[in-house]
């Protein structure tokens, strides 16, 4: 059962339990109704607690029913909440914790509301693209006011219970319980006492007015629409509030479900409900159970303090998690540790960190010279240069220290991780923990699994990764795992567009009016185009058959490596990171062209995004296949914690699915015949023209 009924003297309680944050199920939903009869038809009943066992009053909606019949079917929440409205006896929700959602909804129809204190209350529809459906935005402005209810509604953000009961006039908690221990006990007094007040109250029946309606709706969406950038839900919100306002409540309430309706199928919503399930998804390796038993890391030792150790070791002290760094030389070491200092000051400067909580930070780093200093670390994470020869130092060396069990990690973007295993007598201790610059900021995490990882050494650098608040999501060992194999792809059509005619800039803006958080030449000037250049280096030795355009090594032979030396595809300013187009970058390009004997053609955006979106989806294809990444919507993921693809399109497979997968091998087949591109790259994955042909998608 995912609730109780049991009888207090004169009280039915009806108790949510479906774990772990009493989600409203089918079964749970049928628990409240079947409740309420009962105690409607008990005559030593006199009034009614709905409360919610463990850690919640309730969540909302089942996660868990999500897109299936069961989320719709009767009783659905709507009749669950008339049910409640339409008791002939007192319903008093109880809640602590989590009131959120549906959770919410739910407790605006019982009669009264008694909360504790440090409850979490929200309707955070809008952040997966929707509106509350089950009255949130009629009920909640008459519960607490207008303005307020507004801001809750249009951020999804979480209000303690303390503040909002604080608010003048608010009829959303009649009572606030003194704490969440005692909450159950006032709450069966609370329903004692109101046991015989009639009429019943209810929230509908509440006024609902703003003194300045037009005035203010007209300001809130000013503001909303410069927030909501591109998805419809934040002004649906607004809409939905006004209606409340202006409407009769049923009419309001009908309003509300056609907007509800309507917003579910928009592509941005999916977007948004695709990345909710996927990043529950991500977390959960199909062959790793998950009650597998976790090592215990309560300490961290970082390999090399440059760029990525700094960020790296930053990650744990936000955490409260200790970290020793480990460089060859003092001076390394002070350059590192100066580093990060700078970095959280200015975060104190701005505001966004206290004085203390970074002092406590710095307190909990400290530095060695000697790996022996290292031994009790239960976690190190090695981020020294990139080449196999120090890997194998570093690796020896650690293998030599290191107290059993310690989880041996590397940094390392490109290398072979079985290799680097192979180094120590424990390869099953030893996995990739690939983190994205700048590591203290980027989500992006990719936990790279070796042939020999230990099954409870992936489980626990998943749950840290938690802690340390990244998306991680696991990849098989290949070159530029899942993220930079693709992106080496989507690089190679940007070559081909500027040989067939296209300035980067052009290509840039195609990208970025799609969405992406840069296009692929400015990505390349932030990253340094001299990284690209050395891998194009192994290639043409490597797989001398792969085609490339030159124009980038031509680029990199005139030192314009991108921001580090303020030229790049385009120049910059000290200081600043707009990008300024160069006319003698253009010219090289025409010059390249022309030398070729290529005559330039008009390229649509439309095209510029085709071509490069589909390669990032081709590869995607083969890496998929490959088991390399283990479902689709893992790669959407990285793609969009990594690689700044748009929220709103939820990942380069999804948006390809939404295309149509049909759609999508008939432009491939289309780019194969352009003697200028890679006809043997735009051969579809295999799996790419299976779904197609079966009319199936990735997701
Ligand atoms: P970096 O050059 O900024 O830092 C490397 C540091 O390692 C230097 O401070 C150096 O003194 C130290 N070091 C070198 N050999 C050492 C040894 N034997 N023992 C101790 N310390 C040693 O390089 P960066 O950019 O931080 O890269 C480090 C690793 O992270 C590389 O494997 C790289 O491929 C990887 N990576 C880099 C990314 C980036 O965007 N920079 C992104 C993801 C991974």
């Amino acid at each position: 059962m995912t609730a109780k009924y049991e009888v207090h003297g004169s009280v039915a309680v009806i108790t949510l339990d479906n774990p772990p944050v009493n989600g409203l199920g089918h079964a749970t939903r049928l628990g409240i109704t079947d409740g309420l009869q009962k105690a409607n038809a008990d005559a030593a009943v006199k009034s009614i607690v709905l409360a919610g066992a463990g850690k919640a009053f309730s969540g909302g909606a089942d996660i868990k029913e999500f897109g299936t019949p069961k989320a719709l079917a009767e009783p659905n929440l709507l009749s669950v909440i008339l049910a409640v409205e339409n008791s002939s006896k007192p319903v008093v929700a109880a809640v602590h914790t989590v009131c959120m959602g549906g959770g919410l909804e739910l407790a605006l129809g019982c009669h009264y509301r008694i909360a504790a204190p440090g409850t979490n209350v929200a309707l955070p529809e809008v952040k997966l693209g929707l509106i509350p459906g089950a009255g949130g935005t009629q009920r909640l402005p008459r519960a607490l006011g207008v303005e307020p209810a507004l801001n809750m509604i249009v951020s999804g953000e979480p209000v303690k219970s303390e503040l909002l009961a604080q608010i003048p006039g608010q009829k959303l908690f009649d009572r606030m319980s003194a704490s969440a221990e005692s909450l159950a006990e006032e709450a069966l007094a609370f329903a004692q006492a109101i046991a015989d007040t009639r009429p019943l109250p209810l929230v509908r029946n509440l006024p609902c007015k703003h003194r300045n309606g037009d005035a203010y709706f007209q300001f809130a969406r000013n503001m909303v629409k410069g927030m909501a950038k591109n998805f419809p839900a934040p002004l649906k919100c607004v809409d939905a509030v006004e209606a409340a306002t202006k409407k009769r409540f049923d009419d309001g309430m009908l309003y509300e479900r056609e907007n509800f309706i309507n917003l579910m199928w928009t592509p941005e919503s999916r977007a948004l409900r695709h990345i909710f399930a996927a990043e529950r998804a991500a977390s959960k390796i199909p062959d790793v159970p998950e009650d597998t038993v976790k090592r215990e890391i309560k300490s961290v030792a970082v390999i090399g303090a440059g760029t990525m150790g700094g960020g790296i070791a930053m990650n744990f002290l936000n955490a409260g998690i200790p970290v020793k760094m480990l460089e060859m030389k003092q001076e390394a070491l002070d350059k590192g540790i100066a580093t990060i200092r700078k970095n959280y000051e200015s975060q104190v400067k701005r505001g966004k960190l206290k004085q203390d909580k970074y002092e406590q930070r710095m307190g909990l780093l400290s530095t060695t010279l000697s790996y022996d200093d290292l031994k009790d670390a239960d976690l190190v994470i090695e981020a020294v240069f990139e080449e196999m020869g120090v890997k194998e130092k570093v690796f020896k060396e650690l293998d030599r220290v290191m107290k059993p069990g310690a989880i041996l990690a590397s940094n390392t973007s490109t290398l072979d991780v079985n290799q680097i295993a192979a180094f120590t007598k424990r390869p099953q201790d030893v996995v990739g923990m690939h983190f994205f610059s700048p590591a203290n900021v980027m989500k992006l995490l990719e936990v790279i699994r070796g042939e020999k990882t230990a099954k409870d050494v992936l489980a626990t650098v998943m749950a840290v990764s938690k802690k340390i608040r990244k998306t991680a999501v696991v990849s098989g060992v290949c070159d530029g795992f899942i993220g930079n194999r693709m992106i080496e792809q989507y690089g190679r059509q940007g070559g081909f567009l500027l040989d067939e005619g296209c300035t980067p800039a052009q290509v840039d803006k195609a990208m970025e009016k799609f969405g992406m958080a840069m296009g692929p030449f400015r990505m390349g000037d932030l990253a340094g185009n001299d990284i690209g250049w050395a891998i194009r280096k192994r290639r043409y030795t490597e797989k001398p058959d792969m085609k490339y355009s030159k124009t980038a090594d031509l680029l990199c032979e005139k030192g314009r490596f991108g921001q580090k030396t303020g030229a790049g595809w385009y120049d910059y300013v000290p200081g600043k990171r707009d990008a300024i187009p160069n006319a003698e970058v253009v010219k090289m390009i025409e010059d390249h062209r022309a030398a070729q004997g290529i005559t330039p053609r008009k390229i649509s955006d439309e095209e510029i995004v085709q071509r490069l979106v589909y390669a990032l989806v081709n590869e995607a294809a083969h890496i998929l296949e490959e088991g390399i990444a283990s479902r689709a919507s893992d790669i959407d993921m990285v793609y969009l914690m990594g690689y700044g693809f748009p929220i709103y399109r939820g990942g380069p497979m999804l948006y390809a699915d939404q295309i149509g997968l049909f759609n999508v091998v008939q432009s491939m087949k289309r780019f194969a015949q352009n003697p200028l591109d890679d006809a043997k790259f735009w051969q579809p994955a295999p799996l790419l023209a299976k779904l197609a042909a079966e009319g199936k998608t990735f997701n």
